[in-house]
Formats: structure tokens, C-alpha cells, sequence
């Protein structure tokens, strides 16, 4: 394998439109800190840089909703991600902005070389254009009925409603999301990066010499790269960006994804205006850049094409990228506010920012879409961090302050299980950091757990409390043994859990990390005075993460009515027409499900008559079949008998249908007689 001196970690920069949620943790952001944070404590030289990607129309959108400027926008929510990102300690050296000047100059001198280098071609083409705002519509801008689902409300790039991509044209009846107006085409002209030109080297990069990449990453890559690549528009008619830097492209900016990546390179710039080139120009640079799934054609494709065309510039040696975390079975979505936000996160739940870091990787979709339930994350905190970690933490730091004062007793002759023990330690540095290289954080973490694990186990088979009556030597050892194993896990979860490793080495009266010393069973001295025990974690109760639960309820009913439209009303009908109906009211004598049908329910009911009339409904979804026992309810009488499993049905009892398709038996208001007509 090459030998790199020093490795430049990039994540995503995240848009600031909006706040960071678990789905971006879990993507991007904590494992390339848990990657960073690991190297760094390998001493080797490393960069971590990010920022906010302050361009694109979803901005331009939600600034003119809220009748606010973009420059707005982004200073409300660059300052929001930072400030929750330094909350869940990821260790960024620099987390800037691509509005920032130093930004503004590096893209638009990145363009400008290009273009005199003639890497781009220029194409005029045909594009939406909004003749009463007197603009081009990017395709976010433009809505209309999706053709696939009929939602009224998609977008020209994509339905949020069935998930499909579109494009403008595809839509039914287009509206301008400006003005409201018909949008007509209207040729324009733009400059191209023409990835065809770089599809050979591409395919040999990518194909051949990095077959080593996720398989997740390298099968995009391989699919992309298996069709024909076409040339791809670097520049958009807009009017929040940056402006093209060469004459005759007034009112034109540069594409988003032309930008934002060159943000990478003029953030370090920003943080080491004199050497950055060494960071970014020497080919003994190891460049890794971690991602969500979403962005693997422009990173593995699309940048590297620019890189390479610029020339001086080294590439990417591997693109860790992540598939999607699901909330509770359902994608997380920040227009239809189903995500768990940062910062309410750490309202509700101060202080526990390593519960969040600990689940996101334990779950960590580093293979495939996984999903974040609040249950999950209770049993994961109370069973695994409470139970196995903390549990055995407590024990091993409050025996020693009740039979020793707190000092770290000294380690007498080791028996069987100690050196069973102490052997399982050997052996973890090496593995956690072979997981680590190959970015297998889930599993990574999951060794310093099973660490845990077997410190927990020591304690509760050998018994220290028992042993001290008889044996106050033997128990020297014991605890000697499992405050090493402590130190130990201070140390494997410090990548992984940093406020819990920094808690825990207070209370230990560790004043380093050393990651070189992981597995070592000298790390506290006989005598050592420890620092005061506390819990390093707390159980999480049902009643907290049902408010979770109900939270996300709350949304989706709130989701449903606004989405609610009625249905269209049918066509006309006569009173002579409604009055061929005949609707009464009757109250139910019993009510059962109907064997081998889930969705039916046998009503008895008194409709007045002397003789109960048996009605067979539908609605065994939505009812227990005692909650309707003595309620009046509407059916039509006069429809003829019909079999309905082998049951005569004479009407049909009368429900309204919920927006979510869930019916709802219909009642009088006031107390009727049964066989009351309905008009
Ligand atoms: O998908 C996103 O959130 C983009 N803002 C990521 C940009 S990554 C890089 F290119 F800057
Ligand atoms: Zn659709």
C-alpha cells in the first residue's frame, strides 16, 4: 500500500437551509470524526475540514418564502449547524462557509482556469423561462402534478410525495413557483464539463485501482460509469451564487456542485493560507472524503473530472460513503419535519450527546438504509451502555474507594482468569484499528463494547464483595485488574464516545490519552488516587421516549392535514335521487368479527322494526367490536341482502373516511329512536 504522510478528511459541507439531524450524523459526520479523532491519536498529521454550503435554489426558495434575503438564510443556519456540531463534539479544524470571500475567490479562479485551459464547452439550449418574473427557472422552481402519483404539488426535479426523480417537462399542467405563471422555453447559454472527455480515465481510476471502496460506492460508480457520461452544466441563471467569472455571463452564477466542493479547498486555504497546497498538491496526501450516498457521482465523478482537468491537483484515494438512516421505518425529510434535530435533541436530552454518537454508529447504515427507532435507542442506552459500560465502571471505581480509599491497589499473583482476561485486551488494539483503516466504524465500536463486556463479566464472576471477607489480597488484584481494564475503555471508546472518555478519565485521575498504550495493563499505578466516581450514564425511562414516540405522531398528523384535500364533489344528482335512499338510525344490540376476515365486523341491530337486522361492515380495522355495543349508528336500509361470508347483510352502515383512509362510524348527535329516518 502507498505511504501517505499526512491524510485530509473532508465531510459533506451540509446546505445551510436548514438545522443537522440524525440522518446527517449518522451519514457523514460522526464517522469522519471518529476517523479523525482516531488518527490524530495515532499522531499522525490530519486535517478535518467542512462548511456550510450557502448556495443552490432550495435557499433562494425558503428565502423568498420567509420574504428574507439568501445571505439571511444561510447566516441563520450556518451559525445553527455550527454551533451543533461543536455541541456533539465533531472535531472539525475548520468549519467555514462558501459564502466567505476567501471561498468567492478560490471557485471563481478554479473556473477561470478551467476556461482558459478550455476545459469546458459552451452550449445554448432550451430552458424554462418565467415571463412575468422575467427569469429562468431552475427546476426546483417550477411545480405541477406529479405523472406517477398525481401529488399536485411536485417539484420539477422530483416527487417528495412517491419519491421519483422528474424533470420539468414531465410535468402535468407547470406553474412557475415565482410568479404562478405558465412557464415557456427560451434558449439560454452555458458552460458544459464535459465528463465524456474524462470517462476513460474515470473507468480505469475508479474501476481498476480502487477496487477496494465500499461496494456501495464502487457499484454507483460502476453503473455510472457502464453508460455513456455526458457533458454536464457548471453554471446556472441565477442570482445568488457565484458570478461566472468571463464575459457575456451576466446574471449567470456557478452551479452549486461546482462550487461547494471547491469549498473543501478553499477552507483549508482559509486555515492555512500559506501551506495549503501541501495538503491539496502533493501526491503524498491521502485525501478521504465522507459523504452520504446522495453525493457519490459528484465526488467520485463530477470533482475528480474538475480536479483533474485543473491539473495541479491531487484526487480522492477512497469515498467512505454511507446509504440513509430511516426514522422510525420512514424517511427522514426536512420539509416534512420527520427527523430528530440536533438541537431539540440536546434540549430534551443535555448532557447526552455520546448516547446519540454511540446508537448513530451502532447502526450505522455503513452497507444499507438502516433505521433509528426510539425504542432502539433506549434498549441500546439502558442494556449496552448503562448495563455492560457504565455498570461495570461503577463497580469497579466505587469497591475500590469503599476497600481501599480510592487508591488503585497493587496487583498480586494473576490466577487463570485474570490471564484469560487480560490476554482478550492484548488483542484489541490492533483489532480496532484494523477496523478503523478500513473505515468499519460499526464494528470498530463494537470491539471497545465487547471490551466492556468482558471487564463487566471479570467483575461479576470473580466476585470482589464476597472474596473481601476471606480474601483482601486476592481482591488487590481483582479490582487492580478491572481499573486497568477501566483506563483501557477511557482510551478504545475515545474516538467513538469523546465526552464519555473525557468523564471517565476524570474520575480515574487520567490526565492523557494515549492510544499507543491501548491494551496495556500499566496504566494506572499502584497507589494512583482516583478522582470522585459518578455514572458515566443514565437509564432512559419509557415515559421519556414515548414523548419522543408522540413527537413524531404529532408530526405526521400535522403532515397528513396539511397535505388533506378533499376529494372533488360528484356530479350533480336530484332530491328525488337522494330521496331514493333510505337512510335510518339503529342501535347495535352485538357486534363481532367475522371469522377469517380481518376487515369485517357482523352487526345485530334494533333498527325499530321488532326484528333485528344483521349488517356486515367493513370497518374491523378501526373498531373493537365492544366499543360499538349500545351506539346508535346511520345505515342505508333499503339496499338489497348481499352474502358476505356466507352471512345475509341487509344495509350498510354509514362511515366517514379519514384523510389517512381510516374510517369513522357516524353518530347522532342526540339520543334517537332506532329506526329513525335520516334525511
Ligand atoms: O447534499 C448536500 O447536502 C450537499 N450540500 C453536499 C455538498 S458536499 C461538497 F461537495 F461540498
Ligand atoms: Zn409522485
Amino acid at each position: 500500500m502507498k505511504e501517505f504522510k499526512r491524510t485530509l478528511v473532508t465531510a459533506a459541507l451540509p446546505y445551510a437551509n436548514g438545522g443537522v439531524h440524525i440522518g446527517h450524523l449518522a451519514g457523514v459526520y460522526v464517522p469522519a470524526d471518529i476517523y479523525a479523532r482516531y488518527l490524530r491519536l495515532k499522531n499522525r498529521p490530519v486535517l478535518f475540514v467542512c462548511g456550510s454550503d450557502e448556495h443552490g435554489v432550495p435557499i433562494t426558495i425558503r428565502a423568498r418564502k420567509e420574504g428574507i434575503t439568501p445571505q439571511q438564510v444561510v447566516d441563520r443556519y450556518h451559525n445553527i449547524i455550527k454551533d451543533s456540531f461543536r455541541d456533539f463534539g465533531i472535531s472539525f479544524d475548520i468549519y467555514s462557509r462558501t459564502s466567505s470571500a476567501t471561498h468567492r475567490e478560490t471557485a471563481s479562479q478554479f473556473f477561470k482556469t478551467l476556461y482558459d485551459k478550455g476545459a469546458f464547452v459552451e452550449q445554448e439550449s432550451e430552458q424554462l423561462y418565467d415571463e412575468e418574473a422575467k427569469t429562468f427557472l431552475a427546476d426546483r422552481y417550477i411545480t405541477g402534478e406529479c405523472p406517477h402519483c398525481h401529488n399536485e404539488r411536485a417539484y420539477g426535479d422530483q416527487c417528495e410525495k412517491c419519491g421519483r426523480d422528474l424533470s420539468p417537462t414531465e410535468l402535468i399542467n407547470p406553474k412557475s413557483a415565482i410568479s404562478g405563471s405558465t412557464p415557456v422555453m427560451k434558449k439560454t447559454k452555458h458552460w458544459y464539463l464535459p465528463l465524456n472527455e474524462h470517462q476513460e480515465w474515470l473507468k480505469k481510476w475508479i474501476l481498476e485501482d480502487h477496487k477496494e471502496w465500499r461496494a456501495n460506492v464502487y457499484g454507483q460508480c460502476k453503473s455510472w460509469l457502464d453508460m455513456d457520461l455526458k457533458p454536464r452544466a457548471v453554471t446556472r441563471d441565477l442570482d445568488w451564487g457565484i458570478p461566472v467569472p468571463v464575459e457575456g455571463a451576466e446574471g449567470k452564477v456557478l452551479y452549486v456542485w461546482f462550487d461547494a466542493p471547491i469549498g473543501y479547498i478553499s477552507n483549508t486555504r482559509e486555515l492555512l493560507p500559506e501551506t495549503w497546497e501541501t495538503w491539496w498538491k502533493s501526491e503524498d496526501t491521502r485525501l478521504i472524503h465522507f459523504i452520504g450516498k446522495d453525493n457519490i457521482v459528484f465526488h467520485c465523478i463530477v470533482f475528480p473530472a474538475m480536479l483533474k482537468a485543473e491539473g495541479s491537483f491531487i484526487l480522492p484515494d477512497n469515498v467512505p460513503s454511507n446509504e440513509f438512516l430511516n426514522l422510525e421505518d420512514d424517511k427522514i425529510s426536512t420539509s416534512r419535519n420527520w427527523a430528530v434535530w440536533l438541537d431539540e435533541y440536546l434540549t430534551d436530552f443535555p448532557g447526552k450527546q455520546d448516547v446519540l454518537r454511540y446508537v448513530l454508529t451502532a447502526n450505522a447504515p455503513e452497507t444499507k438504509d438502516n433505521n433509528f427507532t426510539w425504542r432502539d435507542f433506549q434498549a441500546r442506552n439502558n442494556n449496552e451502555l448503562v448495563a455492560v459500560y457504565g455498570n461495570f465502571v461503577n463497580r469497579a471505581l466505587v469497591l475500590t474507594k469503599k476497600y481501599f480509599d480510592g487508591k488503585v491497589p497493587a496487583c498480586g499473583e494473576l490466577t487463570e482468569a485474570d490471564r484469560a482476561v487480560i490476554d482478550e485486551f492484548k488483542g484489541v488494539k490492533d483489532e480496532v484499528e484494523r477496523l478503523l483503516e478500513a473505515f468499519r466504524f460499526r464494528d470498530a465500536q463494537k470491539e471497545a463494547m465487547n471490551l466492556a463486556r468482558i471487564g463487566n463479566k471479570y467483575l461479576a464472576d470473580s466476585e470482589p464483595w464476597k472474596v473481601f471477607k476471606t480474601d483482601a489480597e486476592r481482591v488487590k488484584t481483582i479490582l487492580n485488574i478491572a481499573l486497568q481494564l477501566v483506563a483501557n475503555l477511557s482510551i478504545a471508546f475515545e474516538p467513538f464516545l469523546p465526552f464519555s472518555s473525557a468523564k471517565l478519565r476524570t474520575m480515574l485521575g487520567m490526565n492523557s490519552v494515549e492510544w499507543n498504550r491501548l491494551g496495556a495493563l500499566d496504566l494506572l499505578e499502584a497507589g494512583h488516587e482516583l478522582g470522585e466516581a459518578a455514572l458515566l450514564f443514565e437509564k432512559i425511562e419509557d415515559a421519556v421516549v414515548e414523548a419522543q414516540v408522540q413527537k413524531l405522531l404529532d408530526t405526521k398528523a400535522a403532515n397528513e392535514a396539511a397535505n388533506y384535500k378533499a376529494d372533488p364533489v360528484k356530479p350533480e344528482v336530484t332530491f328525488e335521487d337522494f330521496e331514493k335512499l333510505d337512510i335510518r338510525t339503529g342501535m347495535v344490540l352485538s357486534c363481532e368479527k367475522v371469522k377469517k376476515a380481518d376487515k369485517l365486523l357482523c352487526f345485530s341491530i334494533d333498527d325499530g322494526s321488532g326484528t333485528p337486522r344483521t349488517i356486515v361492515s367493513g370497518i374491523a380495522q378501526y373498531y373493537q367490536p365492544e366499543e360499538l355495543v349500545g351506539k346508535t349508528v346511520c345505515f342505508i336500509a333499503n339496499f338489497p341482502p348481499r352474502k358476505l361470508r356466507g352471512i345475509d347483510s341487509q344495509g350498510m352502515i354509514l362511515s366517514a373516511v379519514n384523510a389517512d383512509g381510516s374510517l369513522c362510524v357516524i353518530t347522532p348527535q342526540r339520543e334517537v329512536k332506532p329506526g329513525s329516518k335520516v334525511s
